[in-house]
């Protein structure tokens, strides 16, 4: 954990808001999910959102992507609100991207394929759509499989494919859900080293990550929210929350540590 956190640059965290979710609630079937949710994310900030299965992570990365509306309450990104806006739109117009918790790439497809299809959408100038890639290919460690159709590699190397496509946009706000579920050890360490430059390279950049590996990814946040009970139950730096009653009785348990 150490050897990431120097990477980091904290000082120029400002407190302009990126994203914004203000007294979000929604239920399915009359059971309700999420109650009266509002936080800000800040420009520049990693920001973890951690919580028990099924509290509603992805939720609210659908929420805020615009691929599902709440019952109440009301979304802004930079400041502007967004309640009403559609999913399309707030990709090109907020630089907006989701990696997806399960999917989000064509089984069909190859690899190469895969990427090919966002970057011709993405990348106007065809050297700098075949040079981010390559780069992709390469960050990623795909190129032994980038022939391979995706349904035939293995749950990591499907997880790389949907990061590496997520990015090819250069993206200003990133949501990433569940990006570490089935990398191995290095590849892991290889992400939060991808992440932590994505902060560094843009300081108006600011990722959303949901992840049950919780020591990954406090590694890498500046700050983390913890929901549990349809609620916010506890937010504040990684070493605040490891103190929080809360988020040690509601989330962390008595024996977790963070280094
Ligand atoms: N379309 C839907 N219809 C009915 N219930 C849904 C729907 N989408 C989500 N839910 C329910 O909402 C709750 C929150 O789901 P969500 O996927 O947001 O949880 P999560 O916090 O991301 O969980 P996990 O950590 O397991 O990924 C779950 O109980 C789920 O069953
Ligand atoms: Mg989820």
């Amino acid at each position: 954990m150490a050897i990431i956190k120097k990477f980091r640059i904290t000082t120029f965290k400002k407190e302009v808001h990126k994203v914004s979710l203000k007294k979000i609630s929604i239920s399915y079937n009359q059971r309700q999910i999420l109650d009266d949710v509002s936080f800000n994310i800040r420009e520049g900030e990693i920001c973890g959102l951690l919580g028990p299965n099924g509290v509603g992570k992805s939720t609210i990365f659908n929420i805020i992507v615009g691929l599902i509306k709440p019952n109440y309450g009301e979304i802004f990104i930079n400041q502007k609100n967004v309640t009403s806006i559609p999913i399309y739109k707030r990709a090109i117009d907020f630089g907006l991207t989701i990696v997806p918790q399960s999917g989000g790439v064509f089984s069909n497809l190859t690899c190469l394929e895969n990427l090919k299809a966002i970057a011709e959408i993405v990348i106007k100038d065809k050297n700098k759509r075949n040079f981010t890639i390559e780069k992709m290919i390469s960050k990623f460690e795909l190129d032994a499989v980038k022939n391979t159709k995706s349904k035939h590699l293995s749950g990591g190397q499907r997880k790389k494919v949907s990061i590496a496509m997520a990015l090819m946009s250069d993206p200003k706000i990133i949501l990433m859900d569940e990006p570490f579920q089935g990398l191995d050890i290095m590849s892991t360490r290889d992400l939060q080293e991808t992440i932590v430059n994505l902060q560094t390279e843009n300081n108006n950049r600011c990722c959303i990550i949901s992840d049950h590996a919780a020591r990954d990814l406090l590694a890498i946040s500046d700050r983390a929210i913890i929901l549990a009970n349809k609620k916010i139950v506890a937010h504040g730096t990684p070493s605040e929350l490891i103190k929080d009653t809360n988020a040690r009785n509601l989330y962390f348990g008595d024996s977790f540590q963070i280094n």
